[in-house]
């Protein structure tokens, strides 16, 4: 059995520069897990606390008053150690503790209890005898609230490589289109200063549908045919534009604005358009009729939740209730810790929402989310195209490559 035997942690920086937590996790004084935890920009309403009032420092203060309680604790025994979170923290969305504390602790422990069990950390968290690969899904354009003035209002643009058979080939799909886009972009407007979005995105001066249009272009250039080998997905990240007062979706940028029916139109028109495999947060987060709409107009599509599920698996019950998504995004610090994301993971598994693992905007270099992305059989790892925080997640895919667990690449 191992246990743990010291936690401790410290303030670094995310790929924005922000200030966040790191926490180190040792098992029996010689096994290190280490996890510094990411944050986003466009976050949904109903996700933990990221953080305390008094920020990261606040975090690493209660962690260094309490550390001694996860101390004997067995390293691989998530439940316990989310309990013990749970305990220091009192609440019932990490609001003292923060969610990226309990995000750090969990995912650091596990992966400690990984080392020293001498497996993948991705074979910790499922019992199953054979994995796939989830299929990268990349930011090729920018928007939104990951990109400045001028860019589209839309937040991504991304691609992914559905008919490969390996990570390797996958992985090349979608670096190549980026590239090829890049050229586009340059030919489209000579001023382009080749500037990218938080998640590596291009960030162009263009509007939604020149955007899409220059995007899909980039596949075809290279001989591909959308919706065959390889396929674009938009996170509409709709709550951004989605005006409480007015009720209604306002495009700043491109001057428009749309009713709830436009919007459900908008998007229609937008994934038949581009034939769209990924469609994300198509409405805004309480909308989960308008949602359900397209879900039951698109049934090939990923009509997909992320601000509309963060991670609950409570608002995940609503949504499957409602019919308002047939796939989820999962990222570990809207839930706060590993134990619960992989309650969330378990239901949608049960309920027949496919998984789509994800980083955030403001990442860390660490790639144990390609871990949770093969380990909750997610069938798409959106962790972005390039960019050291990025390029992290694929890379650990590709070290993972020729395991003898892994069979293969998920059908989406
Ligand atoms: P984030 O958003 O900025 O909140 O990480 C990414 C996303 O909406 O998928
Ligand atoms: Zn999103």
């Amino acid at each position: 059995m191992t246990r743990i035997s010291s936690v401790e942690g410290r303030i670094l920086y995310n790929s924005r520069a922000s200030k966040t937590i790191e926490v180190d996790v040792y098992s029996d004084n010689k096994f290190l897990g280490r996890v510094c935890a990411p944050s986003g920009a466009s976050v949904g309403r109903h996700e933990v606390a990221g953080f305390p009032d008094g920020g990261p420092t606040q975090s690493l203060r209660i962690l260094k008053e309490n550390s001694a309680k996860f101390v004997g604790l067995e390293s691989s025994d998530l439940e316990g150690i989310h309990d013990t979170l749970n305990e220091i923290d009192g609440t019932d969305n990490y609001s003292v503790i923060g969610g990226a504390l309990a995000f750090a602790v969990t995912i650091a422990a596990t992966e400690s209890a990984s080392r020293a069990a001498g497996v993948p950390l991705f074979k910790m968290l499922s019992s199953k005898s054979s994995f796939r690969f989830p299929r990268p899904l990349g930011n090729i354009l920018g928007g939104g609230a990951h990109a400045g003035p001028g860019t589209p209002d839309i937040q991504e643009i991304l691609v992914c490589d559905i008919g490969s058979k390996n990570i390797e080939d996958v992985i090349d799909t979608n670096l190549s289109i980026h590239k090829e886009l890049r050229d586009i972009l340059e030919k489209e407007d000579p001023d382009f200063t080749n500037g990218r979005g938080d998640e590596g995105g291009w960030a162009p001066r263009l509007d939604n549908q020149r955007a899409l249009e220059l995007s899909a272009k980039a596949c075809e250039n290279l001989g591909f045919t959308l919706g065959e080998e390889v396929s674009l997905g938009v996170d509409f990240a709709a709550s951004t534009q989605w005006d409480e007062q007015k009720k209604k979706y306002v495009y700043d940028r491109e001057g428009f604005e749309n009713s709830s029916g436009e919007q459900i139109d908008f998007v229609a028109d937008i994934i038949e358009k581009f034939k769209l495999i990924y469609a994300e947060d198509t409405v805004h987060e309480e909308a989960f009729g308008d949602m359900a709409e397209l879900t039951a107009r698109f049934p090939k599509t990923l009509v997909t939740g992320d601000d509309l599920t963060v991670t609950s698996r409570n608002i995940l019950r609503k949504a499957i209730d409602a019919k308002s998504c047939n796939a989820a995004i999962l990222k570990v610090n809207q839930a706060g810790s590993l134990f619960d994301a992989m309650e969330f993971a378990k239901e949608a598994a049960s309920n027949n929402i496919k998984l789509v693992t994800s980083h955030r905007s403001g990442e860390s270099t660490d790639s144990q989310i390609a871990h949770i992305g093969i380990a909750t059989d997610s069938k798409m790892l959106k962790v972005g195209i390039v960019g050291g925080e990025r390029v992290a997640k694929l890379n650990e895919l590709l070290r993972l490559s020729g395991h003898g667990l892994i069979c293969g690449m998920a059908e989406v």
